[in-house]
């Protein structure tokens, strides 16, 4: 199984053996260093790209094992197109498919010279951007496999970049590590099986965060009874596993700063309750934890950065079971807000957890904007795909914000509407509320429940179902669970909150 066994910055200088990686441009436009290190083949280069059809094209790569005239074991060329339009986001792909490549080739160590093309030396941040893809490229959920497969006996890999300032480079990797190792937190989350991961087992892996710095808060079932919680308590009674209410503090910034509040659904297994799911399919239900995973995971990257940011973390875990005690369709439940809902369908249990996370979570900590993250419904999906999460919000900067630190962190949002129109779809004569809106505009009706609870402050809403788990492999993810929301709202606290 190859892994990322040690990653490490190195001066920019030409290889002299072993295996080495670069980058070319347009045109097979090389840099310099790169130039040097390819100089024996004696025009070599160049006869093999003519007749592998190889030119420099963005995501195509030149495999040279065993050269003549370099004492290089193998030389990988990848080309890039043109080195000055790379985003942060296509270096991180750019990472994933260098380690790809090397994981092909079996490579035990390999040296990556980032020299662009015009000679100028890649950036720190772009260097520290391709080690993040390289280090999410390499996870894999495989911690229950007992026997590797034959072909994947090969050794894990020791990469070192060379860069211009590996001094600065060091420094971008440190803050680009702690986001990565929050992403693959959140993965582990969403892969790890329920009968492993129950609310208190998720409770005690939020509490580990307490390493780097965050302070933590666990409320226990009696807590939450004496707040009461009974919107949350209610999916958690049919369930023989008491439910936790986590809390995560960071205090980066000054004291009296208003917080950033993260509040995230962390369902560990959502089978519908009374109103029971399906059985196909129903294993995915394992990651219904998605958003309280993000919450967990961001909250890792921005202590492990040490953000000048006051963020406070919240997630609401309970077991959505069907049992003699589980509630039923009918039941009517008084959040700790005051509101009635009427139960209609058992299944539209995210809505309830976080309507009574959301409440505590502003009256608590009165914080500056609210953003809660949930696998909350199969609408979402239906109407987004896995390609962007849906975004609600009672506020246009907030969201302008978010959509912003999505296009930067790629991890898309898609805006939907919130309206007084939607928000009559969740009337009902016997209570304030009822839980679902019907068929149509389920997102939608969702989100108008949700924000019932935000108590009008800067509030937003992301329905995560599509992209916290099974979408398409990519470059940076060949996983199940994505790890979606880390590396966005650490971007959001990044170029927003931090002083
Ligand atoms: N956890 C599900 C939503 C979900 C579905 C997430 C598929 C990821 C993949 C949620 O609790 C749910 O069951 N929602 C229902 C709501 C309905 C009963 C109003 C849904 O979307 O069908
Ligand atoms: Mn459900
Ligand atoms: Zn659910």
């Amino acid at each position: 199984m190859t892994k990322l066994a040690k990653l490490s910055f190195a001066k920019l200088e030409a290889p002299k053996k072993g295996l080495a990686v670069i980058l070319a441009g347009e045109g097979l436009g090389l840099g310099p260093v790169a130039g040097e290190a390819v100089s024996g083949l004696d025009g070599g280069l160049a006869r093999a790209a003519a007749i592998a059809g190889f030119t420099g094209k963005k995501k195509t790569t030149l495999d040279l094992v065993a050269p003549a005239g370099v004492g290089l074991d193998r030389l990988i060329v990848f080309g890039i197109g043109k080195a000055e339009d790379l985003t942060q986001d296509d270096w991180r792909a750019l990472g994933g498919a260098v380690f790809a490549e090397l994981k092909k080739a079996k490579a035990e160590a390999a040296t990556v010279l980032l020299d662009a093309p015009e000679g100028a030396g890649v950036a720190s941040e772009a260097a520290a951007e391709l080690a993040m893809g390289a280090k999410l490229r390499a996870y894999a959920f495989d911690a229950y496999k007992s026997k590797k497969k034959d072909e994947d006996n090969a050794k894990d890999l020791k990469l070192a970049l060379a860069v211009a300032d590996p001094k600065a480079a060091r420094k971008a990797w440190s803050a680009a590590e702690a986001i990565a190792d929050g992403v693959i937190l959140a993965r582990d989350l969403v892969n790890e099986p329920a009968n492993v991961l129950g609310p208190v087992e998720f409770a005690a892996k939020a509490k580990e965060l307490e390493k780097l710095g965050v302070e933590i808060e666990i409320l226990t079932e009696k807590e939450m009874k004496k707040l009461k919680m009974a919107a949350l308590l209610g999916v958690a009674q049919g369930s023989v596993r008491p439910p936790r209410l986590a809390v995560m503090r960071w205090n980066g910034s000054k004291k009296g700063v208003a917080p950033v509040a993260l509040v995230g659904k962390g369902v560990v297994f959502d089978t519908g309750g009374i109103s029971i799911k399906p059985a196909g399919g129903m294993e995915e239900m394992k990651g219904d934890m998605g958003g309280a995973a993000a919450v967990v995971g961001a909250m890792h990257a921005i202590a492990g950065r040490k953000a000048k940011a006051n963020v406070v973390g919240v997630i609401g875990l309970v077991e959505n079971m069907p049992d003699g005690n589980a509630q039923r369709p009918g039941d009517i439940v008084k959040a700790m807000s005051g509101t009635t809902i009427e139960i209609l369908n058992t299944d539209a249990e995210g809505r309830l957890v976080l309507a009574d996370a959301l409440w505590y979570t502003q009256e608590t900590y009165k914080p500056a904007i609210m953003i809660d993250l949930a696998t909350l419904t199969g609408a979402v999906i239906v109407a987004l795909g896995n390609l962007n999460a849906g975004l609600y919000a009672n506020d246009d900067e907030l969201a302008e914000k978010l959509l912003a630190a999505g296009k930067a962190s790629g991890e898309p949002l898609w805006r939907l509407p919130l309206s007084k129109e939607y928000d009559k779809l969740i009337e009902t004569p016997n209570a304030d509320i009822k839980n679902t809106g019907g068929r149509s505009a389920g997102s939608i009706t969702a989100a108008q429940f949700l924000q019932r609870f935000s108590n009008d402050i800067p509030w937003a809403h992301l329905d995560i179902a599509g992209t916290a788990f099974g979408a398409p492999k990519d470059d940076i993810c060949q996983s199940w669970a994505s790890g979606y929301g880390v590396r966005l709202l650490n971007q959001l606290v990044a170029d927003n909150y931090e002083k």
